[in-house]
């Protein structure tokens, strides 16, 4: 990543705010699946088909890199289709895995596959130290020797042997990682204080289409009978949690009355309580979420948890909500401990919040104005829309790479919807300006 120091051509979003969101509009396939899944699927012997895979930069990514290894992949209109059969590569090139967090899959996959990987330490958005120490632990207890050096993670088994793996905290990529490596180890894995988020168990099942033996995933002991070879399969992803989320939010922020179809109103239940107790009205179906609201909020309090607590991936988006909520809010990050970096920005758009450790308090303001802002990582790219949606006047949101990482065509959704928000591109002088990678 470089910093500018010039003036340069930059894209932003632009959004005018005020506007009510009204109608109905869909939700894509998971990035968090996805990221998951595509990996996965180096695990098979024969070609697998995945649908429904959201058209973000994170999945364009990652088919880069199985091309790189030597699978044979097509992607068109959200279905991948994967062969990897050639696949003799055990080496990620660091441009492209330092493009996304989920690079670190691939070292359970690889090792699987070939019983070696090497992978640069993956990127993703900054939200505080992300140590890699429970994959590595995990990884461990099934006989694969793990070594960090330098920028890389090395890893090597000579026949991967199931274990019992405890984690010391609830990790939602350790628990993916484990779960790709032991699918195809010889003998049985039990995975302790496994993470139990929606994506967990759509591993499982797209695992136990191709042939895998995986019970308890959803639960927080998950048990890997490994076997010999997984043959190939179609799977569809399941829809995207935080995306939902954002657009539930997103229709709550702007006083609107949105339907959001071909969701899991279950995986929402965390965020629907907010969202009534804040003084919004939500009505579900088997997939379908109506989201209305009269614009009279209540200030909350929420603490992000593991699933199915309060999603710690939906915290930005709520908290800026929660900026203009009458009252005092105090919302406590227990996963990420430096993901309040939006509240910054909002700052500059009138919010009131100050951040205590791990707690932001947030004073209730009359309303936010429009203003130049910075996206710091993905799902501050989200709240910062949200906020532009709730603000007057103009906001113009810089950095908007972070949110094409994760959201499929959110501004044309958002736009659909009644929303004016656009794509520009604007000069701009600020040190803040991210050039990544195109
Ligand atoms: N942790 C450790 N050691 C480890 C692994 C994790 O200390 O070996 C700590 C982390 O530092 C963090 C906590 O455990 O404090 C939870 O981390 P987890 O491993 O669950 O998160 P992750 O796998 O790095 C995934 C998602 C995140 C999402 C979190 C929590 C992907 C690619 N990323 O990250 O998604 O916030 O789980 O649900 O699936 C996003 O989509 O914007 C995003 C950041």
């Amino acid at each position: 990543m470089v910093m500018a120091s010039g003036p340069i051509l930059v894209p932003k979003l632009q959004i005018v705010g005020g506007n009510r969101l009204e109608g109905v509009t869909s939700v894509s396939g998971g990035k968090n699946t996805a990221v998951a899944i595509i990996p996965a699927a180096l695990l098979s012997d024969e070609p697998c088909v995945i649908e429904n895979l959201p058209d973000i930069e994170d999945v364009h990514v990652l088919m880069r890199i199985l091309t790189f290894l030597g699978a044979q992949v097509e992607l068109e209109d959200g279905t991948m289709r994967i062969d990897p059969r050639g696949v003799e590569g055990h080496r990620v090139p660091a441009r492209l895995a330092q493009r996304m967090r989920a690079s670190y899959y691939l070292v359970g996959a690889l090792l699987g596959r070939l019983g070696r990987a090497e992978v640069p330490f993956p990127g993703g958005c900054m939200l505080g130290p992300r140590p890699i120490d429970q994959h590595v632990k995990g990884l461990r207890a099934l006989s694969a020797d793990v070594e960090c050096h330098g920028d890389n993670v090395h890893a090597e088994a000579d026949g991967l042997r199931g274990g019992d793996v405890f984690f010391d905290l609830v990790t939602v990529g350790g628990t993916i990682n484990v779960m790709l490596a032991a699918a195809r180890a010889t003998g049985n894995t039990t995975i302790y204080n496994a993470a139990k988020e929606p994506h967990i168990v759509d591993l499982a099942n797209f695992l136990n289409s191709m042939g895998a033996r995986i019970k308890g995933a959803g639960t927080d002991i998950i048990r890997i009978r490994g076997v010999q070879r997984l043959r190939g399969c179609s799977y569809t992803v399941i829809p995207d949690q935080i995306e939902t989320g954002t657009l539930m939010i997103a229709a709550v922020a702007s006083h609107g009355d949105v339907t959001i179809r071909g969701c899991i109103p279950t995986h929402m239940d965390a965020l629907t309580a907010k969202l009534l107790e804040l003084g919004a009205h939500v009505d579900e179906s088997d997939d379908y979420i109506r989201v209305r609201s009269n614009g009279a909020h209540r200030a909350i309090n929420l603490k992000t948890q593991v699933y199915p607590g309060f999603p710690t991936d939906l915290q930005q988006p709520a908290s800026t909500l929660l900026c203009t909520a009458r009252g005092t809010s105090m919302v406590t990050e227990n996963i990420f401990e430096q993901r309040f970096r939006h509240l910054e920005e909002i700052r500059r758009m009138g919010g009131n919040a100050r951040v205590v450790d791990r707690v932001a308090i947030i004073e209730g303001v009359t309303g936010l104005f429009g203003s130049s802002v910075y996206i710091t990582d993905l799902r501050a790219g989200a709240a910062l829309v949200v906020a532009g949606l709730m603000a007057e006047g103009v906001t113009e949101i810089a950095n908007v790479h972070y949110i094409d990482r994760g959201y499929e065509r959110l501004e044309q959704k958002l736009r659909d919807l009644g929303a004016a928000i656009e794509r520009v591109e604007v000069e701009d002088y600020s040190p803040m300006i991210e050039m990544v990678w195109k």
